[in-house]
C-alpha cells in the first residue's frame, strides 16, 4: 500500500459529492422498523415522558401514525399491546378482541403492504411486570410456553405477519413454531429475540408499556451482557427450532455481537435500538449537549456497519421525513 505523500486519504473527503461516492453505508428507510404501543379507546395520543416524540396511541391513531410511516416508505411496524386489564397470568394478551389483536386487523385492513410485526411476551399483560407465569416468586418456563403459544396464534388469526417473541423462555420459538403450523399459519413468520440481554437501557420501554417487574428483575430469564459467546449458542438453537430472522437487543452496545452472527450465521439480523438508547441521546439533545440528528444518524449508521439488515428505532418515521421518505440517506 502507498504511504504518504502518494496517497493522501483525505484527498476522497473533501467534498461531499465525494464522500457520497466511496461512502460505504448508508441508512436506507426501507431498512427501519418502527414501533408503536397500542392502547384501547378512541382519539388517544398520550405521550412517553422519557420518550420524547414516542405515543401511546389508540387504534384509530395507530393506523394515521402508520399510514404518514407507510408513504414514507417505511416497510414495517412493530406492536406492542397495553391492556386495560392485567392478571397473573396475562390473559388478556391472548384475547380475540384485544388491544394488539385489534390493531394487527385494522392495519391490514387499512395499508395491507405494510409488513406488520406483534411483539410476544407476558410482560405487558402481568400484574407483576415478569414475562412469563411465576411459581414460587420465579418464572416458570415451561408453563410461560402454552401461553405464548396462545398469544402468538391469536396474533397470527388477527394477520400478523411475523410475531417476535421477546420473552426469552428455553423452548418458546419451537412451542411458537409448532402451535402456528398445527393451526395452518405456516406463512406465519418467526421474529426471534435470540439475543436479548437483561439491560439497564430498557427503562424507558417499562414506562411506555407499564411493564416494570414489581418485585426482582429479569435476569433470570434475559442474558448477561458480559457474554457473547452464549449469544451464538442462543441464536443457534432458534435457527433450529425454526427462527426466520433474529432479532440482537439492545443494538448499540451490542455491534459486535450484530457483526458476529451476521457472519456466523448469514440470516436476517435485525437490531433493535432500544428506549433507553433513544432516550439518552433526545435527553443529551434537549440539553443542548449534542445534535440528537446527527447523533441518531450516526448511530444507525454504525448499527448498519455492523451487519444489521433492519434496524427497530423509535426514530424511523421522523429519519425517513428528514430524508427525503422513500430515498433513503446516511
Ligand atoms: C418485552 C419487551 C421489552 C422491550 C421489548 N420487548 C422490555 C423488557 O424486556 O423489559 C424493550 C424495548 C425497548 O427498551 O425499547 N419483554
Amino acid at each position: 500500500m502507498p504511504h504518504f505523500p502518494q496517497y493522501r486519504p483525505r484527498r476522497l473527503r473533501r467534498t461531499e459529492p465525494l464522500r457520497r461516492l466511496v461512502r460505504e453505508t448508508t441508512v436506507q428507510v426501507e431498512d427501519l422498523i418502527q414501533p408503536y404501543f397500542v392502547v384501547s379507546g378512541e382519539g388517544v395520543r398520550r405521550s412517553v415522558e422519557s420518550m420524547p416524540g414516542v405515543f401511546q396511541l389508540s387504534v384509530d391513531e395507530l393506523v394515521s401514525d402508520a399510514r404518514s410511516a407507510a408513504r414514507l416508505g417505511i416497510p414495517a411496524v412493530l406492536l406492542f399491546g397495553i391492556p386495560d386489564e392485567k392478571d397473573e397470568r396475562g390473559s388478556s394478551g391472548w384475547l380475540e378482541h384485544g388491544v394488539v389483536q385489534e390493531a394487527v386487523r385494522a392495519l391490514k385492513h387499512e395499508i395491507p403492504d405494510l409488513v406488520v410485526i406483534t411483539d410476544v411476551c407476558l410482560c405487558e399483560y402481568t400484574s407483576h411486570g415478569h414475562c412469563g407465569v411465576l411459581h414460587n416468586g420465579a418464572v416458570d418456563n415451561d408453563a410461560t410456553l402454552e401461553l405464548l403459544a396462545r398469544q402468538a396464534l391469536s396474533h397470527a388469526r388477527a394477520g400478523a405477519d411475523i410475531v417476535a417473541p421477546s420473552d426469552m423462555m428455553d423452548g418458546r420459538v419451537g412451542t411458537l413454531r409448532r402451535a402456528l403450523d398445527a393451526d395452518g399459519f405456516h406463512d406465519t413468520a418467526i421474529l426471534s429475540y435470540a439475543a436479548k440481554y437483561a439491560s439497564a437501557f430498557y427503562g424507558p420501554f417499562r414506562d411506555a408499556a407499564g411493564s416494570t417487574p414489581q418485585s426482582g428483575d429479569r435476569r433470570g430469564y434475559q442474558m448477561d451482557p458480559a457474554n457473547g459467546e452464549e449469544a451464538l449458542r442462543e441464536v443457534r438453537l432458534d435457527i433450529e427450532e425454526g427462527a426466520d430472522m433474529i432479532m440482537i437487543k439492545p443494538a448499540h452496545t451490542c455491534l459486535d455481537i450484530i457483526w458476529r452472527v451476521k457472519q456466523a450465521t448469514g440470516y436476517p439480523v435485525c437490531a433493535y435500538h432500544v428506549s433507553g438508547e433513544y432516550a439518552a441521546i433526545m435527553a443529551a439533545g434537549q440539553m443542548g449537549w449534542i445534535d440528537p440528528d446527527r447523533a441518531l444518524t450516526e448511530t444507525l449508521t454504525a448499527i448498519k456497519r455492523a451487519g444489521a439488515d433492519q434496524i427497530i428505532t423509535y426514530w424511523a418515521t421522523e429519519f425517513a421525513r428528514r430524508n427525503g421518505g422513500r430515498e433513503g440517506a446516511s
